[in-house]
Formats: structure tokens, C-alpha cells, sequence
């Protein structure tokens, strides 16, 4: 493994000064990795802007037969990406190994999308003339990835640019470099020509910079924090960056007086505690109706003291270590808060004995909407549960965010879910569902959550350039 930078088909930065990467379940220094800044950020801009002229002119199924060899050899090295995954991210190792096949399948569903990128023709209105629209690659694109799923956010982005033809530069999170690096080395296997692909690891804000104001990039795409996205957006405006935005989220999850118990449980439990907690799309705040609330709250807590607690390299383990200490603490903040206003603690609510950065999964119920857990994203395994009467009242709480991700009901009434989801203002929503995510479907959020949609045909769009073409015959 080469744990270095990849710039215009070479690995580089030996001679950087070093970033540490860390386990969060031990602590332990797991490797060292080239700080990159501006000059390696600028070098692959102008790698990947040579790269471009040959890589566009590629037909797509050209650059298909490309994808589809790298997806091979993603699956071919599943067992070696998962435990690294597992070790720099701490998510347990068959979630990890889940992660690598969701990874897999953006590169393998945006090999086929290639072949599918049609045109336009439209009726003239004139007999000499004919209208049509041509789509193009937009270019360079610039891709800033999370450390909450380090293979997953990667290849959703880097697989529709691949196969609409623009080349990429990716900076993952200094948190979680490795799994991307390894993805990496085997897109170079896969036989990528130079240039296509880079990679640059380091400074955010000096490689950001560049990226944002590098005319020659022509777009930036970007998963991570709300706050980020508004300072990308501000550094785009002098070049007119093209943005896609995946950011935060505040998921409310609707239970309703009718829906099934188990079918619920196990769907709130997938929302909330997968990876810990820390998936922009996890459930944030679970909203019971009165009827069903005490019901809930049972079976609920019944589940959650079966999860395991630990490292994820052990066999069995439910919930992983949170990335690092802040994040342990600003779920500590959460509970401590709740507590003070009223709220009781159902299950969790401390950190076990264990060294890390663990933090039990807890149950809060009475929640209110004076709580910080109930006004922000949490990012822990932490699941407050508030009753309400009405479904006006629901829809009122679950709205009364800037954010618009992800939220879910439960109900087994066709009529009232069909009713209360056409005024829920979010852009995913899992009905009777905890994991709605897949690949071939638009993942994103509405309001604050972001811009554009990633995964599915909707997600190959924002890589691509529409050109009106009028011809005189
Ligand atoms: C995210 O947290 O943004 C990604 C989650 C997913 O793809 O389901």
C-alpha cells in the first residue's frame, strides 16, 4: 500500500511533511501520509485538465469496459478495503465490507449509465432548421470527499464523471485517506490512463482554495458539513463553480398509531444506529404518536440493549467508536442537555468503560423541541423520542429544520403515509424503511441539505454540459 499522493499517473509527496492517521477504537498511529497543499493541488488541476482532451474523446463504451474492470478488482479486494475502512474509520467490519459493495456498484451502475447518456432532438419550427441537444463532459471535476463513508462517497462521484467523460481530483478526509488511496491504486490497476484520476491529501483550505477558484476546474462536488458547503459556495462565486452539495442533514423518523412494531423497530434501528450514528441520513429525532408511544418505546429498548458496543475488527460488534473525541462529546453535550430539560434516559446515556472514542447507544424519551438534540444534528448513536397527538403536528415538528435530507415514516395506512409525505419537504424519504439508500436511485437533500442529486440516472446529470445545436440544412 502506497499511502502517498497520485498526481498525473505517478505517486508523489515523499517529500511532504506527514499527517497521522489514527483508530479511533485504539488510538493506535496506523499510518503517515504526505501533507498536500496548493502546489499538489495545482499539479493535479493541470494533470487532470491534460488528461481531459484524450479522456472525453473516449466512446462510452470505451470508458465502460474501464469501469467495469475497476469495479472487478474493487470486489476482488473487498476483505483488504474493509479492514482498512474498519481501521482508520472504525465502522464494524461487515458494515465496512457492506460499504465496499455499495462502493463497488456506483463504478459498476455508472459503467452501464455510460452507454446511456442520450441526446435531445426537438421539433423545429422552421422546415430548414433542425434542433437538437448534445451533451458534453463539463470538464475537470473536483471531488471532496467525508471520512463517514471513505469508499462510498468516492465512487458515487467519481463513477458518473468517469463515464460522462471528465477526469477527477479527489481529496478525501485526512481522517480516512487510506481506504481512497487503496481505490486508487486500483483505478491505476484497472489501467486509467495518466492524468484521469489524482489524488491529493493535506490542507483543506489551501487544496479547497485551489479547487474553488481554479478556472480550469469546472466543477466541485462536495459531501460534508452545511457550514463547508456555504463557505464553497462563497469561494465559487468569482468563477462560476458548478456545485453539487451533499450536506447536512436532521432526519425526523413519523411513527404512527398503526404501524407495525417489529417492522418499525427494525427500520428505526437500521436509520439510527447504522455507522454509529454518524450518516448524514440516520434518523435524528423519532416523532410517536400517543397511541403507540409507551409500545414503542419497549420494543425499541429492548433492541437496543442487544447491540454490541466495541472495536469493529471484533466479531459481532453492532456499533463501532465515534471518529474522535469531539464527536464523543457533543453526543455527551446532547444527553446532558436533554436530561436538564426534563427528558429520561430509556437505555445508554454514558460512555462504557472501555478506552475510545465509544459512546453506548441511548434511548431519550420526552423529548422537546428545547432540546439540542431535537434542533441539531447529533452525529452518535443517540435516538431522543418525542410523542405527538396530531399528524399536523408531526409534519409541523418534522419540517421546522433548515434541513431536508432524509426522513421516514411508518405506517401502514396507504392514504394517511401517501398524505403526510407529499408535505414532508425532504429529497429521500423511507416509508416503512430505515435504509433507503441505493445506488441507482437520487440521493440527496432539499433546503439546506445541498444541490443536485448524486447515484441513479439523475445523478450522472450534473457531470455533464447540455449544448443546444440549431442546424440550417
Ligand atoms: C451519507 O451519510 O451522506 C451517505 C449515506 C448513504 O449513502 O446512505
Amino acid at each position: 500500500m502506497k499511502n502517498l499522493l497520485y498526481i498525473d499517473g505517478k505517486w508523489t509527496g515523499n517529500n511532504l511533511s506527514k499527517n497521522a492517521v489514527h483508530n479511533p477504537a485504539t488510538g493506535e498511529r496506523i499510518a503517515e501520509v504526505p501533507r498536500g497543499g496548493k502546489a499538489e493541488a495545482m499539479a493535479a488541476v493541470e494533470a487532470a485538465y491534460k488528461a481531459f482532451e484524450e479522456w472525453s474523446d473516449t466512446t462510452a463504451y470505451e470508458r465502460a469496459a474501464l469501469l467495469k474492470k475497476y469495479y472487478g478488482l474493487i470486489i476482488d479486494h473487498e476483505d483488504e478495503l474493509a479492514e482498512l475502512m474498519t481501521k482508520e474509520m472504525g465502522k464494524p467490519l461487515k458494515e465496512a465490507r457492506g460499504e465496499v459493495h455499495y462502493a463497488a456498484n456506483y463504478i459498476e451502475w455508472y459503467a452501464e449509465q455510460a452507454k446511456r447518456i442520450y441526446g435531445e432532438t426537438i421539433p423545429t419550427h422552421d422546415k430548414n432548421k433542425r434542433l437538437q441537444v448534445w451533451k458534453k463532459p463539463v470538464g475537470v471535476v473536483a471531488a471532496i470527499t467525508p471520512w463517514n463513508f471513505p469508499a462510498a462517497m468516492l465512487t458515487r462521484k467519481m463513477g458518473p464523471a468517469l463515464a460522462a467523460g471528465c477526469t477527477v481530483v479527489i481529496k478525501p478526509s485526512s481522517d480516512t485517506p487510506l481506504t481512497a488511496i487503496k481505490l486508487v491504486e486500483l483505478a491505476e490497476e484497472a489501467g486509467f490512463p495518466k492524468g484521469v484520476i489524482n489524488i491529493v491529501i493535506g490542507s483543506s483550505s489551501e487544496i479547497g482554495d485551489v479547487f474553488l477558484s481554479d478556472s480550469r476546474v469546472r466543477k466541485v462536488t462536495f459531501t460534508g458539513s452545511t457550514e463547508v458547503g456555504k463557505i464553497l459556495m462563497k469561494q465559487g462565486a468569482d468563477t462560476i463553480k458548478k456545485l453539487s452539495l451533499e450536506l447536512g442533514g436532521h432526519a425526523p423518523i413519523i411513527v404512527l398509531n398503526d404501524a407495525d412494531i417489529d417492522k418499525t423497530v427494525q427500520g428505526v434501528v437500521a436509520s439510527k444506529f447504522r455507522n454509529a450514528g454518524q450518516t448524514c441520513v440516520c434518523g435524528n429525532r423519532i416523532y410517536v404518536q400517543s397511541g403507540i408511544y409507551e409500545q414503542f418505546i419497549d420494543a425499541f429498548a429492548t433492541r437496543v440493549k442487544e447491540l454490541k458496543v466495541g472495536n469493529g475488527m471484533e466479531e459481532g460488534v453492532d456499533i463501532g467508536p465515534l471518529i474522535n473525541q469531539a464527536g464523543v462529546e457533543k453526543v455527551a453535550q446532547h444527553v446532558e442537555d436533554a436530561v436538564k430539560h426534563g427528558a429520561t434516559i430509556v437505555v445508554g446515556g454514558e460512555q462504557p468503560k472501555e478506552k475510545g472514542n465509544y459512546y453506548k447507544p441511548t434511548i431519550i424519551k420526552d423529548a422537546n423541541e428545547e432540546m439540542l438534540m431535537m434542533r441539531e444534528e447529533t452525529f452518535g448513536p443517540l435516538a431522543p423520542v418525542q410523542k405527538f397527538e396530531t399528524i399536523e403536528e408531526a409534519i409541523r415538528l418534522a419540517n421546522d429544520t433548515p434541513y431536508g435530507l432524509a426522513a421516514y415514516v411508518f405506517t401502514e395506512n396507504l392514504s394517511l403515509g401517501t398524505n403526510i409525505i407529499e408535505k414532508l419537504d425532504y429529497g429521500i424519504i423511507g416509508w416503512n424503511d430505515g435504509a433507503p439508500s441505493a445506488v441507482q436511485a437520487p440521493f440527496g437533500g432539499m433546503k439546506e441539505s445541498g444541490l443536485g442529486r448524486e447515484g441513479g440516472q439523475q445523478g450522472i446529470d450534473d457531470f455533464l454540459e447540455m449544448q443546444y445545436v440549431s442546424i440550417g440544412i
